[in-house]
Parts: structure tokens; sequence; C-alpha cells
């Protein structure tokens, strides 16, 4: 499914789609092939650079210049990582390269390897992924059996062993660093930068670590040219995005976006809009953590990062969810604060504190307990998590609700006031309570 030019899902799914067999007949490793005989590691980085992608996890920092901090021939080991973790809630994009395309992400992997010169690659999956991993895992043992994983692979110079490991459920284990201290055996924490990642990641080493489809993109870099890469899409935003949507939408699923779609047609259009044919109230554009966009906002945006970010929001991890009218939006940011609640690893005092608070602060709310300072109360311990902790989570959280309550704040001031939902008697509450 698809709006515009297909990068990733560009071939039909079928029982057999995600093995070595039929990758091959897609003209699979044929890009490593080449690049191995024809390209320079530099020259590889330099296409992707060239190309303009920005990463696909949700902080989308050109890929380019996270590669090219590492330093080639230092005789010091250094790693490379595919962020496969996945945990924003509603986000389920890498799970459909997992799924359909491992091969794609493993011949992808091996040229962005060769290209940063590493022998040991790792992809660090999500510990609930079952099938994904599954499917992961087979194609890894397909390409070892081929000669296309480990010593001399082609007959080449080049080595590259990739180990899939396999976390064990932590939301806040899909930031970097923390993927990281995982991977090698510790709590899963995320650390303080200075120094970055790629200077003093894995094992100590130099680490660039990628969204899974962020890596997946670099067979087409690689096999089109950086140059021609960046002319898909709109000049700030290269390429295509994956689009996970799920909620209130009459079609959900996986979509390949190219950037620069209109939003509200890729909704409507595409999604076959809002369920049962309910009027749409508002998205999540990317994954909780971007801010919510009203069924006004989304007329005149297109999706694209300089479009959501001038909204106000972001393309985040891709993970869009569709809420109808006659949900309530209270309710839903009470769901949205347990899980950062339950998430938080508790290093940070602002992130311990502020997010245990603030679900304390909404669950008076919904049991008809809220005071009249509640709204502010949230806004201030939003504020002053901004900035001031180790990892993203702690904004992330503050973004949310800040996003919901500048929107939406009539009703949080109608069940304060009234004990109950603003659209009790003509609602269905918002998703999984
Ligand atoms: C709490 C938290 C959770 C994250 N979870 C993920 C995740 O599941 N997958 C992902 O690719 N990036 C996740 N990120 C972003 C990563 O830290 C990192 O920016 C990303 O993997 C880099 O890849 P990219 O540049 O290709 O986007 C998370 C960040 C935070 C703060
Ligand atoms: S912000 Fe929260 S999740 Fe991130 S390191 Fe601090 S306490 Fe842990």
């Amino acid at each position: 499914m698809t709006a515009g030019r297909k990068i990733i899902m560009d071939f039909e799914v079928t029982p057999t789609s995600h093995t070595l067999a039929d990758y091959r007949a897609r003209r699979g490793y044929q890009v490593l092939e080449r690049a191995l005989a024809e390209l320079r590691p530099e020259q590889v980085t330099k296409e992707v650079a060239a190309s303009g992608i920005l990463g696909h996890g949700g902080a989308a920092f050109p890929a380019g210049r996270k590669w090219g901090v590492i330093k080639l021939n230092d005789e010091q080991p250094h790693y490379l990582c595919a962020n496969a973790d996945e945990g924003e809630p509603g986000t389920f994009k890498d799970r459909w390269i997992l799924e359909n395309a491992p091969h794609l992400l493993i011949e992808s992997m091996l040229i962005s390897a060769y290209a940063l010169q590493v022998r040991h690659a790792f992809v660090y999956i999500r510990g609930e992924f079952d099938l994904p991993y599954r499917r992961l895992q087979a194609a890894v043992d397909e390409a070892y059996a081929a000669g296309l994983l480990g010593e001399r692979i082609l007959g080449t110079d080049f080595s590259c062993d990739l180990f899939v490991y396999r976390g064990a459920g932590s939301y806040v284990c899909g930031e970097a660093s923390a993927l990281i201290t995982s991977i090698e055996g510790k709590k899963g924490y995320p650390r303080n930068r200075p120094p970055r990642l790629t200077v003093r990641g894995l094992y100590q080493r130099p680490t660039v670590i990628n969204n899974v489809e962020t890596l997946s993109n670099v067979r087409a870099i690689v096999e089109m040219g950086g140059d021609a890469f960046k002319r898909i899409g709109t000049p700030k935003s290269p390429g295509t995005q994956l689009v996970s949507i799920s909620g209130h939408v009459e079609r959900p699923g996986v979509y390949e976006i190219e950037y620069g779609t209109p939003l509200a047609k890729f909704i409507y259009d595409e999604c076959g809009g809002v369920l049962g044919g309910g009027k749409l109230k508002c998205i999540v554009p990317g994954g909780i953590s971007t801010k919510v966009l009203t069924a006004a906002d989304i007329e005149p945006l297109t999706y694209d990062h300089a479009s959501l970010t001038a909204a106000g929001s972001g393309v985040g991890s891709g993970g869009m969810v569709v809420i109808a009218e006659g949900t309530c939006m209270v309710r839903l940011l009470q769901i949205l604060l347990r899980f950062y609640h339950h998430e938080s690893c508790g290093q940070c005092t602002p992130c311990r504190e502020g997010m245990g608070w603030m679900h304390r602060v909404i669950d008076r709310i919904v049991a008809g307990q809220g005071r009249p300072g509640d709204i502010e109360q949230l806004i201030r311990i939003s504020k002053a998590n901004d900035g001031t902790t180790i990892c993203g989570m702690g904004d992330a959280a503050g973004y949310a609700t800040l996003g919901i309550l500048a929107k939406y704040r009539d009703e949080f001031e109608y069940w304060i006031e009234h004990g109950r939902s603003k659209l009790q008697g003509r609602i269905e509450v918002a998703a999984h309570g």
C-alpha cells in the first residue's frame, strides 16, 4: 500500500517473500555485490550523505552526518547496530520490514558495515517480537549458509558477522545508549552525552546506531545514487516514510508514503478515513511523543518533516493514530501518562518523580476528585521535564501532555468541575483502557 514512490514496499508480499530465494529473485544482494566490487567504503558513505536521508527512528538526524564521524582504518573495532526495538506506542512499521523483507535489512546492513568498516554488526530487537524475530533469525541463518555473512563475503576481503540480540521488553531500551548497555548485558539505562555514541558506544568503541527503516534504505541509495534518492520526496525530507496507521481508521496497516504527500488525502483516500464513516477529531502523527493535530490542523499539511514541524508536531517514529470525534482526551492522556510512568527507568529525578506525579494528577481528575489548579500543575511538570533529563523520554511525556492540553483544555476543565467526562453518554472512550 502506498502514496507515491515505493522504496521499501516495492514488491508483492506472499507467504515466501521473506525468504532468500524470493529476495534473490528480486535482485537481492546484487547491490552489495556491486558495492564490494566497485565502490570504496568512503564512496558508499558519500552516497548516503548525498541522499540527505534523515533517521527514521524519531529524531530525524541525518544519517550521513552520523556515519561521517566514524574513523576508518583506526585498527580498533567499531560497531553498527540496527535499532529494532520499536517500542513507541502506535508504531509497527519496522515490524513490517522484519517480517516481510528481512534480507533487505541484512543486505543494507552489510553495505553499511562495509562503508563503516565494521566487522561485527547487531540487530537489537524487542523481546515481544516473535514472528519478526523468527523471520530475521531465519534470514540471518540463510545468509550465513549462502556465504553472505561471515568470513570473506562473496569471495572478497570483506568479512562481517551479524548478531540478533533480543531485548526484554523495555520502552527505554529503544533509546540508543540504553540499547547499547542492554547489549553489553547490563541494565538498559540511557547515559549522558557527550561522549556521543559514534565516539564511545558499544564496548566503549565508536558505534553507529540507526533505525531499521533508515538502514533498509541504504540499498536503494547505493543502487540509484544519493543524488537520485534526494530527488524523491521533498528537498528537506528526501525519500519515503513507512507509516503504521491504527486507531479509529477504516483501513489500518503499514503504508509507504513519499514525503510531500497531502496528509488529509492519505488519511481519507488511502486509508479510508474514520472507522464506520465517523468524523475525525485528531491524529497522533508520529508516535505518542508527537503532539496531536486536529482535523482542521491537518487540512493544509503535507506529510514531511518541515510541514509537520511547522504545525508544532513531527513525523516522529511514523506511528500514526487516528482518533474519532467522541473520544475523550482526558482518558486518552490518562492512558499515555500511565505508560510513561510505567516505563520511566527512574534515573533522573524530573522523569522518575514527574511521571508518577502527572499520573496521580490525571488519575484523580478521572476519579472525579480533580482540583482547580490541576491543569496548571500538569503544564508545570511537563515544562520542568523539558531538557532536564538524560534521555528524551522526560521531554516526550511533556510534549504529549502539553499538546493535548493546548487543544482540548475544555475537556479537562469540564471533568474537574463536574467530576465526569464532557463527552459522557455519547462516547466510545479512547481505545484500550
Ligand atoms: C525513550 C526512547 C525510545 C526510543 N525508541 C526507539 C525505537 O524503538 N526505535 C528507534 O529506532 N529509535 C528509538 N529511539 C531513538 C533512538 O535513541 C535513536 O535516535 C535512533 O535509533 C537512531 O536511529 P536513526 O537516526 O536512524 O533514527 C528512542 C528514543 C527514546 C528517547
Ligand atoms: S528521562 Fe526517564 S527514562 Fe530517560 S534516563 Fe531519565 S529517568 Fe530514565
